[in-house]
């Protein structure tokens, strides 16, 4: 799946176009959920060490969260925005914010990285998937700013990938732009290999079964 080549204009980790467009992948400032939808996969909750020693606090995104990424998209920095989507002028209406918070947990998981569990916690960072096949899952990544080059990408990546090995697909893709050199080493770095190039737009993609970048980072 390619990204039409003028949507190098704005993003980062693209996937698909369909899904660069349609989901929002910035960082939430948000409470700890106080109402899960039925299906919340609470086991997916997860504190983590990260590399340098930072205790953070990992889980799947939920409805309540639409408000708090409503108003980090707005503060988001160009650079991220610019980065993040292939259209300057993308608004995150109602509907996609219901499509970004609203997950069956399954065929399409987000992951929120929090300064610590509990109300008041800080977003750090926001990953997910999206299933676009009954055998491969896009996933794209942000992380803050202030957050980055600490490992929470990397570990988002793989949590994500060693969830839809659970749930049953078989690879993991993930696009961006030749020029990210950051999302390139990233993937490079959660065992993605290169599939395609096409208008400065790399997909890569990896195998989501069990093997040692999954055990090692999660
Ligand atoms: C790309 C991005 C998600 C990386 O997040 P991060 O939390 O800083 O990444 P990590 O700390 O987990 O680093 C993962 C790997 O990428 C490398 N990396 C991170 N930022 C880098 C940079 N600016 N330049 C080169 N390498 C970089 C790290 O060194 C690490 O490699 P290593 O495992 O060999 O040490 C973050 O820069 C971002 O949000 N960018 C804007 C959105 C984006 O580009 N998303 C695409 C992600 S698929």
């Amino acid at each position: 799946m390619s990204c039409d080549p003028r949507c190098s204009t704005l993003a980062i980790v693209c996937i698909s176009h369909t899904i660069v467009n349609q989901e929002a992948l910035i960082a939430v400032v948000s409470q700890h959920p106080r109402r899960l939808p039925a299906n919340y996969p609470s086991h997916l909750e997860q504190e983590i060490v990260l590399p340098g020693g930072d205790v953070v606090w990992l889980r799947p995104v939920v409805p309540d969260d639409a408000s708090v990424l409503a108003a980090e998209f707005a503060e988001a920095d160009e650079d991220t925005l610019y980065m993040r989507f292939f259209n300057p002028t993308f608004a995150l209406t109602d509907e996609r914010l219901r499509y970004f918070t609203q997950l069956d947990y399954e065929s399409h998981v987000a992951l929120a990285v929090m300064t610590e569990a509990g109300e008041g916690s800080e977003g750090m960072a926001i990953a997910r998937y999206v299933a676009r096949s009954t055998t491969d899952v896009e996933c794209a990544v942000v992380v803050k700013p202030e957050y980055r080059k600490r490992g929470i990408a990397r570990v988002l990546l793989i949590r994500l990938a060693a969830i839809a090995a659970t749930v049953g697909y078989q690879t993991m893709s993930a696009s961006y732009l030749e020029e990210n050199a950051a999302a390139g080493r990233l993937l490079e770095s959660c065992g993605f290999l290169p599939k395609s190039t096409e208008a400065g737009v790399v997909e890569m993609s990896r195998s989501v079964q069990s093997d040692s970048s999954t055990t090692r980072a999660v």
